[in-house]
């Protein structure tokens, strides 16, 4: 009797095992996200690919959504996993239907001459702010868009690597938002973080490059080589623990990290380089900063870790502003050697130094002025970009070869003024040429994206923080793991 006994209830056993196995592995899951991704973002109507990619992003910055130019990847190696990234990559795929859904009502809107009919919000009102006006290229794509990485966007933090080089970096000076990030992603993220690999989205790499530099470098010996042996052993390290790394490649993971030198450090690892995202303030497409797969970082100033008090209030829109342009900076590099040899000491209104006398004050001369001069220097980024917006105080862009931050969803055009390099020299003429009105209209705009370059502490909505996460959501809406 003993034997039957036991084999009836192995029997009932495996049949108990299997009927959970079948419902809560194979058929669960795949009709839950069915229903999900295709019952509730079934897109109405359909935009070809290529016609979602230029709503998302600008002429010269194609952003790939789906398959087509999209990186494929290699198959996953085990059932588990196939059946894991499966259903994260299907809500990726819902998400990318619905955004062509939002891209689809837009282009209605524009053939009915609708002029966009969200309502802006309050400006202080976090909760229900929705973007709407010149300052986006598209307000409504980036809204959905936006909505969605809040419902669904989960980034996994690597746990491994020691202090203060991994999971610390700077939050003073002018590499602050690195270590401003890192701390974030690291203690705060909230809904956008999780501790399950397997329902990740994305893989940050929490190592401060700026950190290397003070702790591996050897002042002036011109030798990066330890920082490249870092990332190098790093990605060694988090590859052999983990098998996220080597599924993609590397593609689905991003590194972030605000000094001059990250782009090399970068190099440590081909496929960082090459595959990863790299999120840099150092963007500059001639040093092979790739606006499909990177991210611009914008660079913002802490002096002692907060913004200047005179920044946080600019004058009210109808106080005067004495100077036409303002700029104050060491020669670094040959953008701002020619803008100081042209313009220093030269008009009373476009107000040009090297080093600021005693008597001037940087933030008050910036509030006084109606554009702010922001060339490059040794590197293509500018903490004075971010400094103009806070002061409203309309930025000149004057670089090459930068991408500049968030320009796949801000329309940079409708608040800032860009010069060319080569009419420096005719600075004046053109700045005076730009009449009252569209002056004004630029300095509203500069006023509308301020809430874009804020770090909050807490976090709000639609600040830099989210504005950066969302840069790497919709690079990461770019890939397809097969
Ligand atoms: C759209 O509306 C604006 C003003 O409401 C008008 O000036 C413009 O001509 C219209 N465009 C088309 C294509 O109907
Ligand atoms: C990933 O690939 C590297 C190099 O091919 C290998 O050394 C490592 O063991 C692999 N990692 C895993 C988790 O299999
Ligand atoms: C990136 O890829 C290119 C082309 O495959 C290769 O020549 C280059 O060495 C790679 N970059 C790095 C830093 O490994
Ligand atoms: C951008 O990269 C190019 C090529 O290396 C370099 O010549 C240029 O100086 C860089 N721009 C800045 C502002 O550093």
């Amino acid at each position: 009797m003993d034997i039957p006994r036991r084999y009836l209830f192995a029997a009932i056993f495996s049949l108990f095992l299997f009927s959970f196995v079948v419902i809560f592995v194979v058929l669960l899951p795949g009709q839950l996200l069915e229903f999900a991704t295709f019952a509730v973002f079934k897109p109405r109507h359909s935009v070809p690919l290529d016609r979602l990619r230029t709503k998302l992003s600008g002429e010269n910055q194609l952003l790939a959504v789906g398959n087509s130019g999209g990186i494929r990847r290699d198959k996953f190696r085990t059932a588990t996993t196939r059946k894991l990234g499966g259903k994260v990559e299907e809500r990726l795929a819902g998400a990318r239907a619905s955004m062509r859904e939002a891209a689809t009502e837009s282009e209605e809107d524009e053939r009915r001459n609708v002029t966009t009919a969200h309502d802006g919000g309050s400006d202080d009102d976090d909760d229900h702010f929705v973007p709407s006006g010149a300052v986006y290229r598209n307000p409504r794509l980036f809204h959905r868009s936006y909505e969605l990485m809040e419902k669904i966007f989960k980034v996994y933090v690597y746990p491994d690597g020691d202090l203060p080089i991994t999971h610390d970096g700077p939050c003073k000076s002018i590499y602050s938002i690195e270590g401003r990030f890192l701390h974030e992603m690291e203690h705060s993220a909230g809904r956008f973080r999780t501790n399950n690999p397997n329902v990740a989205h994305v893989f940050f790499l929490p190592f401060s490059v700026t950190w290397m530099v003070k702790y591996f470098y050897i002042p002036d010996s011109h030798n990066l080589t330890p920082l490249k042996k870092y990332v190098s052993d790093y990605i060694r390290v988090i590859s052999t623990r983990h098998p996220f790394w080597n599924r993609t490649r590397g593609a689905d993971h991003f590194m972030l990290s605000c000094h001059d030198w990250s782009p090399y450090a970068s190099q440590g690892n081909p496929f960082l380089y090459n595959t990863s995202i790299r999120v840099l303030c150092n963007a500059n497409t001639s040093e092979g900063f790739k606006p499909r797969k990177d991210v611009s970082l914008p660079e913002i100033y802490l002096y002692g870790g907060e913004v200047s008090p005179k920044l946080l209030s600019p004058p009210s829109n109808n106080t005067p502003r004495y100077y036409l342009a303002f700029f104050a900076g060491g020669e670094h590099g040959s953008i701002r050697s020619n803008l100081i040899h042209h313009w220093k000491n030269h008009d009373n209104e476009i107000r040009v130094y090297e080093y600021l006398p005693k008597e001037l004050d940087y933030y008050s001369l910036m509030l006084n002025s109606k554009f702010c001069l922001c060339p490059s220097g040794h590197e293509v980024a500018s903490p004075r970009i971010v400094e103009a917006i806070y002061a409203e105080c309309v930025p000149v862009i004057l670089s090459e070869y930068y991408v500049l931050p968030f320009s796949d969803v801000l329309q940079w055009e409708a608040f800032s003024v860009q010069v060319d390099v080569s009419d420096i020299p005719r600075l004046k003429e053109i700045l005076s040429a730009i009449p009252e009105e569209k002056y004004q209209k630029l300095k509203e705009g500069v006023r509308a994206v301020r809430r874009h370059f804020t770090l909050n502490q807490p976090t709000k909505r639609y600040d830099v923080f989210h504005m950066i996460l969302h840069s790497v959501w919709l690079r990461r809406l770019n890939i397809e793991l097969i």
